[in-house]
């Protein structure tokens, strides 16, 4: 995983020292173990159960930033160890990259259950912007860390406690229609003082058509929606159900929003909706071509990270989301290391 960071760095023009450092950091004692073991825990961050998976944000100007989704794992992990070990980090963090704790200490005691459940507690995200000396940190939650029946519960508290007071109605309207089948996936905090630190939600929208999720994106005014039919259509042409893996909405809630977010985004499991990565590469491809965006910038990600035959498994490209804000739109592509061996078809 170093040397795959260590080649997006230097495909992005991004300073590798601490990135590198980031991902020692996270990985601790872990960082030792042969890869031919068995995973210490089976994160649920990427399908063969690696603590890490790599993300490319494409802006509109074309400029691109290197991101790392997270699991910090306890040296002996258990639900309850690994939430201590990412407080543990957090601490490190905090301190070494100035981060700014405010939202998260008004939510804290909501997402630190003594004996937590589900498949995790907090992930991370390392966000190094290109051109940028300082990474941006950002903090993901499960809502159902107390258990799935309380998911509504802590996220409309956490809300409350944020001072944005309509979102979880806004967001229930717009984004959790079909009873049973819409659930709170992810609620997100970025860890940093900037009037434009986002408070996250993501909704995981089992067996939805696209109309699932242009129903949800009809919360952010002024966006481009029919970008989203056009998106899925290039990705996962002929699929009326994503009855796979789930789409997944997110909505950004920034300082002043209060009820109604400032960007919605599309997250699709393209790796669900293709026979093996060459497609899924072709399909991004063209996602790029229609948004003039150089096609070949996906293949050079590609590459950076692993030079296996692009037929032999899915998974490499795990997700691609979709970024709709008034006036800007992006997309990012969610990479596996396959530290593990990838995704077992
Ligand atoms: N691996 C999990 C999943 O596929 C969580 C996850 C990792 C995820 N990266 C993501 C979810 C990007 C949405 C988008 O659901």
């Amino acid at each position: 995983m170093t040397g795959q960071m260590r080649n997006l760095c230097t495909l992005l023009g991004i300073e590798e020292e601490v990135p590198s450092r980031l991902l020692a950091d996270l990985l601790g004692v872990h960082a030792e173990r042969p890869l031919t073991d068995p995973p210490p825990f089976p994160s649920d961050v990427a399908d063969d159960g690696t603590p890490v998976e790599f993300s490319i944000q494409f802006d509109d100007d074309g400029r691109r930033h290197l991101r790392t989704l997270c699991e910090a794992l306890a040296p002996e992990p258990t639900a309850a160890n690994n939430l201590t070990a990412a407080q543990d980090l957090l601490s490190v963090l905090a301190e070494r990259h100035h981060l700014d704790l405010g939202k998260l200490d008004a939510v804290r005691d909501l997402l630190t259950p003594e004996h937590p459940q589900g498949d995790f507690s907090w992930w991370w995200s390392f966000i190094f912007p290109q051109g940028a000396a300082a990474p941006k940190i950002k903090i993901y939650v499960n809502p159902a860390m107390h258990g799935e029946e309380e998911a509504p519960k802590l996220v409309e508290e956490a809300f409350q406690r944020l001072g944005l007071h309509g979102a979880f109605a806004t967001a229930t309207k717009f984004g959790m229609q079909r009873h049973g089948q819409d659930r709170f996936a992810f609620f997100a905090l970025d860890l940093d003082d900037s009037p434009t630190a986002r408070v996250k939600l993501y909704l995981a929208h089992r067996d939805a058509d696209v109309a699932v999720a242009e129903r949800a994106a009809a919360a952010v005014p002024g966006i481009e929606a029919g970008r989203i039919r056009e998106f899925c259509d290039v990705l996962a042409p002929g699929t009326a159900e994503f009855t796979r893996r789930p789409l997944i909405s997110s909505y950004s809630f920034v300082e002043g929003d209060d009820s109604t977010p400032s960007n919605y985004s599309l997250y699709l499991p393209l790796r669900d909706y293709v026979e093996h990565d060459g497609i899924a590469l072709e399909r991004v491809q063209e996602l790029f071509r229609g948004q003039d965006l150089a096609p070949e910038s996906i293949t050079e990600v590609l590459r950076a990270v692993t030079d296996r035959p692009l037929a032999d498994n899915t998974g490499l490209i795990a997700h691609v989301s979709l970024r709709l804000s008034p006036g800007t739109s992006g997309n990012s592509v969610y990479v596996s290391s396959e530290a593990y061996g990838g995704t077992r078809r």
